[in-house]
């Protein structure tokens, strides 16, 4: 009887079809790593973060309950002076009450020829007293329209809470 032959061969079709769209959007997605470096200044001169708000005057960022806003350089070197490819924009917030961490909300916003104008949102709890830690990067625009990832971060410098850090991301995009 033909329609009972069909109706066996269906879930096969539906099956092969299903492998092939699976196979085609895996191919699509890539996987890209950059490092670049945070230059989060928050004492001395042209300092880029700033404590909006705390539990008194003298609160700093590595007291629980300081809210930072932040205009931070993006390098692509350790150093201060190295060329900028970007800026993270945003706010820090210390939430752990031995203050410990900060919860970070920023975007990277790229000005590099690359990049221009393309941003990754970066959110996550950085334990800055770990040598190493990871954050989340939840999404982007422009050349990282749906993007997902992580941030493996690294302290390379942190004297009177000013701190640079060195940000390895992986992300995957279409
Ligand atoms: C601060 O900014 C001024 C003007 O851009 C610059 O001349 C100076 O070298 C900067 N100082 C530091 C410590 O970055
Ligand atoms: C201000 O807050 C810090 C913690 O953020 C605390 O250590 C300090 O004792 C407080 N100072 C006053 C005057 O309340
Ligand atoms: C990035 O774009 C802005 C305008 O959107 C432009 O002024 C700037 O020159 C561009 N930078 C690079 C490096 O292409
Ligand atoms: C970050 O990436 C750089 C190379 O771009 C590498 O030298 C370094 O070891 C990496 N750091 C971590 C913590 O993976």
């Amino acid at each position: 009887m033909a329609p009972a032959t069909s109706s066996r061969y269906t879930p096969f079709l539906l099956v092969l079809l299903l492998s092939a769209i699976l196979v085609t959007s895996e191919t699509l997605i890539k996987e890209t790593h950059m490092t670049f470096y945070l230059q989060d200044w928050v004492t001395g001169k042209n300092a880029t973060a700033l404590p909006v708000a705390g539990r008194n005057k003298t609160s700093k960022p590595t007291d629980f309950g300081t809210v930072m806003v932040i205009d931070d350089a993006v390098t692509a070197g350790p150093k201060r002076s190295s060329p900028q490819v970007g800026r993270a924009q945003g706010t820090y917030v210390n939430s752990m009450l031995d203050g410990t961490d900060v919860h970070l909300i920023f975007s990277i916003i790229f000005t590099n020829a690359k990049y221009n104008g393309s941003t990754l949102e970066i959110q996550g709890a950085d334990r800055f007293s770990l040598n190493q830690r990871e954050v989340s990067v939840v999404s982007g625009t422009g050349a990282f329209r749906f993007v997902r990832g992580y941030v493996v971060l690294t302290t390379v410098f942190f004297r009177n809470l000013n701190a640079v850090v060195q940000c390895n991301a992986t992300i995957r995009h279409y």
